[in-house]
């Protein structure tokens, strides 16, 4: 971004609540670690500057990407033009009866442990999906126990015109790892939960955990599963099938413990990560004449 660009977008801004950085790296905002610099960082306060910048960004006519906690993302060497906004100040969490409302950055670790603490079950089969509200209700994250819209009642979105909505779950459509929103961003998310036990509750955590730990290589730097899972099969035993396992381009290999997982030993690159990922999805196409389809998110 140039530098009148960005004194157009900072002069817009002006009465923004926040920060407003340039040329800001974002591998270290990525849980693979790759990736060049954002053009531009935003990090709104609240709700109405969230608003304000998305506005700003239409006005200027300049691509606006949102950052949650960076755990599905391969971000290009280069970085992105634009703006980026990351959401980590929406990070409250209010109680009203058996349903929790919580800001899109608030990170599914603390909002996990505050239900279990409160006695409020239901996202149990969240656990260990390393990611903040916003990035798993965009994503419908899930496991096999179940999934993010499952619990979801309603949400607070802003959407391309900077207008902010509540959205019901009625009127929303979401699917296998995809949260159908386009391109409304979360500013809020409430879960409508049932009471339970806390020691019920964390039994459950613990037994998702420990069946997560023997599977994944959850202390690794990776994307989680790179492809999705075609109907009714496993694109990691796919993978393994069709002999990828360990296979590497760079600094990026083919995890030993899971298939669908790539693990970045501290040098892997974008073009490395893309590469490995093409010759796993050839390999897996001549195997099965199926194409495995991505699930990790491309910023290039
Ligand atoms: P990011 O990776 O930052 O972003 C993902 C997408 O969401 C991007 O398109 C981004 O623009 C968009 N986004 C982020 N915030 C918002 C917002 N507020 N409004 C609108 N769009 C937004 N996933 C599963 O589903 N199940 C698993 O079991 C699982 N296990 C994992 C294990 C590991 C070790 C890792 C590294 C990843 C795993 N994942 C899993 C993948 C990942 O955690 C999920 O996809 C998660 O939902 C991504 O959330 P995030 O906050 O990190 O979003
Ligand atoms: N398998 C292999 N080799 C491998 C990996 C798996 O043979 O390298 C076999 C397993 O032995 C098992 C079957 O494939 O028989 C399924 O494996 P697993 O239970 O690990 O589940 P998965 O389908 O690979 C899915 C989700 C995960 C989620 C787990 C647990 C997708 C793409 N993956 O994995 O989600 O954590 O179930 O619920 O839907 C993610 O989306 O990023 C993710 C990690």
């Amino acid at each position: 971004m140039n530098d009148a660009t960005f004194d157009q977008l900072r002069a817009a801004l002006r009465e923004m609540r926040g920060a407003l950085r340039t040329n800001v790296p974002l591998a270290k905002l990525t849980h693979v670690r790759i990736g060049g610099p954002a053009a531009c960082l935003v990090e709104p306060f609240a709700e109405g500057d969230v608003s304000m910048t998305v506005r700003a960004c239409r006005d200027l006519d300049l691509p606006l990407r949102v950052l949650g906690g960076g755990s599905n993302l391969i971000v290009s060497d280069q970085g992105v033009a634009g703006v980026v906004m990351m959401l980590g100040s929406l990070n409250r969490v209010v109680r009203d009866g058996n349903r929790l409302s919580a800001g899109a950055g608030v990170t599914l670790p603390t909002l996990l442990s505050g239900a279990r603490k409160l006695g409020l079950a239901g996202l149990e089969s969240l656990t260990g999906v390393p990611a903040v509200v916003g990035g798993a209700v965009k994503m419908n994250a899930g496991t096999r126990e179940g999934e993010t819209f499952d619990h979801l009642c309603s949400l607070t979105v802003v959407d391309r015109d900077g207008e902010i909505e509540v959205r019901d779950r009625t009127s929303l459509s979401p699917s296998y790892r995809e949260g159908g929103l386009v391109d409304l961003i979360v500013v809020n998310a409430t879960f409508d939960l049932h009471e339970d036990s806390p020691q019920a509750i964390y039994d459950r955590f613990e037994a998702n955990l420990q069946r997560r730990n023997s599977a994944q290589p959850v202390t690794e730097r990776s994307v989680g599963c790179v492809f999705k899972n075609p109907t009714g099969d496993s694109a990691g035993r796919m993978i393994e099938q069709a002999g990828c396992k360990l296979m590497r381009r760079g600094g990026i290999s083919v995890s030993a413990k899971h298939a669908n997982f790539f693990v970045n030993d501290g040098g892997g690159s974008f073009a490395d990560f893309m590469d490995l990922a093409d010759q796993v999805r050839d390999r897996v196409l001549q195997r099965f004449e199926i194409e495995l389809a991505f699930e990790v998110q491309v910023w290039d």
